[in-house]
């Protein structure tokens, strides 16, 4: 989703610019540009569609220095993929400007400026603010009051990041509902939509909060609340490494992400087990007094993440015995919801900047619930500051789009939440013991999962001619299957759909032939002969099986019609029914990695999608 970056210093920062627009690629984009001021008064301006690399060619052909400029990689919300759509937008060559999020009354704001003789060179809503905000400053306002009076005039969500190149002393940001942080440095100040783009030049940030607008100057940053008074928001040390984002030996950080999965989950775990028992207060001071009073659990969240809800709602019943629902957040956040007695709102993010569930949190938040619960792998974000209580996942910085490690971490996280509500709910001592040390282990069984790695890129290559493939699982591992087709769809473009093993007959049985893989993910419960069942129903129609199965399972390759030519059997070390379904996802993320890499894909930024979807 878009990335803003800004700089204001004594240097030339075009450098710095680009380098935090690459820095933001993980997000998805489809174009980019940058702009700099000028001595004069005049401004220097280079947009292109596609990446960032050709931005930086295009200004290396075209050279330009400024010590204030602002740059954008764009996600298209309103109007096609093209250069002029792409921000900075330019106002009579003074206002630059670049936005994140959607301006909803922007139709009626440019009747109202062609009505004033402004002339429109987009189709977005990004440059109906910025001749708006160049209205008032003709008017005679300095930048930072016209961008007041100008937000005072929208309706939407933004981050919006302007410069005036005839006041060439400052940028004036503001933001709603679209992540904005201002970054410190020495005799020069920063701005993005998201830390990451900053840390090669500090570490001291800001968050600005709803409604904030912020004079950034080279030696102060003023900050404006929403009612115009001023005020100073908490300093925070960034603990992130600017390295964790480099990709090293790996061809794609997705790889080296599924690679990073032992380490993350033991990251996650660290320090919050001892004495075979989950360690009290790991969620915050006043978890304790809160969860025992727990009685319902309502999860909600987007994409994997959701996933991941769906695994914990097992677990929840399973083992604390206390009722969940887990809702997708899009759909939470419009449906008149009734709130049991006594509930918990758990939200799970990779980011914390997902707009569907932020808006999902402030809808809770009026509901009456017993608090809030955020489980999330980024300490800055909006949905960690605002939560109640939080698990941080320590997965670091997770850039592929296709989300692997913070999925699996999720699942850690998770755990060990439904593992204290269980103890408090009167999990025998002895079963508990049994479920710490179980989950203790996952880092090696992941481990020991990667290597199937040689296995699985071999059986990748059935699925390169392939349109369609399905997925099953059932009870814990039904949200595996989802999880996987998923990935398989994300990144290699194949038609994917994970179901249920029981709901085959109705309906995805249908779609069965020769040319459909069936993907299954088989453990060692109470459920595999029943998934054997349809199973051979999927063999019966002549569907070629891909089975994934715990090592212990009774299930063989015989019994299922896989050999050489036709499907296959892995079979791995699950390490116990509790934590199997965080290993088996596993074999299917590093199946959806291979295929997408030979079918030729951009695997860590597939077509039309954002690791961090920041709009609605
Ligand atoms: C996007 C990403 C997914 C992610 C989802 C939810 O769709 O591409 O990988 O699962 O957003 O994001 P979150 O940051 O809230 O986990």
């Amino acid at each position: 989703m878009c990335g803003i970056v800004g700089a204001i210093a004594q240097r030339d920062v075009t450098a710095i610019l680009v380098e935090g627009l690459r820095r933001l690629e993980y997000r998805g984009y489809d174009s980019t540009g940058l702009a700099l001021a000028q001595p004069g008064g005049d401004l220097a301006l280079w947009r292109t569609v596609g990446k960032v690399a050709r931005l930086a060619e295009k200004i290396k052909a075209n050279p330009g220095e400024g010590v204030l400029g602002v740059a954008h990689s764009r996600w298209a919300t309103h109007g096609g993929v093209t250069e002029a759509n792409a921000h900075p937008h330019v106002s009579e060559n003074r206002i630059a400007l670049i936005h994140n999020g959607i301006i909803e009354n922007y139709l009626e704001i440019r009747e109202s400026l062609r009505g004033k003789g402004y002339v429109f060179h987009s189709e977005t809503d990004t440059e109906v603010v910025t001749h708006l905000i160049h209205d008032f400053v003709k008017q005679g306002h300095d930048l930072t009051d016209a961008v007041k009076l100008a937000v005072k005039q929208l309706t939407g969500a933004y981050a919006i990041v302007v410069f005036d190149a005839q006041q060439p002393d400052r940028i004036v940001v503001a933001r709603i509902a679209s992540p904005l942080v201002i970054g410190f440095g020495n005799g020069e100040n920063f701005v993005a939509s998201d830390v990451q783009a900053l840390l090669p030049v500090t570490r001291s940030f800001i968050f600005l909060e709803e409604g904030d607008v912020a004079d950034v100057r080279r030696d102060s940053v003023t900050v404006f609340d929403a009612r115009g008074r001023v005020v100073e928001r908490k300093r925070h040390e960034s603990s992130l490494s600017a390295d964790a984002v480099e990709r090293g030996e790996y061809a794609h950080y997705m790889l080296k992400e599924i690679h990073e999965q032992p380490q993350a989950i033991a990251d996650t775990l660290e320090g919050r087990i001892a004495n075979d028992r989950v360690l009290p207060n790991i969620f915050g001071v006043d978890a304790d007094a809160l969860l025992q009073r727990v009685r319902h659990v309502q999860i909600v969240a987007c994409g994997t993440s959701y996933h991941g809800g769906l695994v914990a709602r097992y677990w929840c019943e399973a083992l604390a015995g206390i009722p969940c629902s887990v809702e997708i957040a899009s759909e939470y956040r419009y449906r008149d919801v009734v709130v049991p007695k006594d509930s918990l709102f758990v939200t799970i993010s990779q980011s914390g900047e997902t707009a569907d569930t932020l808006a999902a949190l402030s809808q809770a938040k009026k509901l009456g619930y017993l608090g809030t619960f955020a489980i999330c792998n980024v300490p800055e974000s909006s949905l960690v500051r605002e939560s109640d209580l939080v698990l941080m996942t320590r997965a670091g910085p997770e850039i592929g789009v296709a989300s692997t490690k913070a999925n699996t971490t999720q699942l850690a996280a998770l755990a060990l939440l439904m593992l204290e509500l269980a103890r408090i709910n009167g999990l025998p001592a002895e079963r508990l013991r049994e479920l710490v040390a179980e989950l203790t282990s996952l880092p090696r069984v992941v481990d020991a999962a990667l290597k199937t790695e040689p296995e699985v890129r071999k059986l990748a290559e059935r699925f390169v001619p392939k349109q369609s493939a399905i997925f099953l699982g059932r009870g814990t591992y039904w949200p595996v299957a989802l999880e996987g087709a998923l990935k398989l769809k994300e990144i290699s473009y194949i038609h994917a759909e994970g179901y249920p093993a029981g709901e085959l007959k109705h309906g995805p049985l249908a779609l069965v032939d020769a040319e459909m893989p069936v993907v299954a993910v088989a453990p060692n419960d109470h459920l595999l002969e029943k998934l054997k069942s349809n199973l051979a129903e999927v063999r019966a129609r002549g569907g070629e099986l891909f089975v994934f199965a715990d090592a212990n399972a009774d299930i063989d390759a015989h019994q299922l019609g896989v050999h050489e030519a036709h499907g296959a059997l892995v079979k791995l070390d699950s390490g116990g029914n509790f934590i199997a379904p965080a290993v088996l996802t596993v074999p299917l993320q590093l199946l959806a990695y291979h295929v997408a890499v030979l079918r030729g894909t951009d695997v860590d930024q597939p077509r039309n999608l954002a690791k961090s979807v920041t709009v609605e």
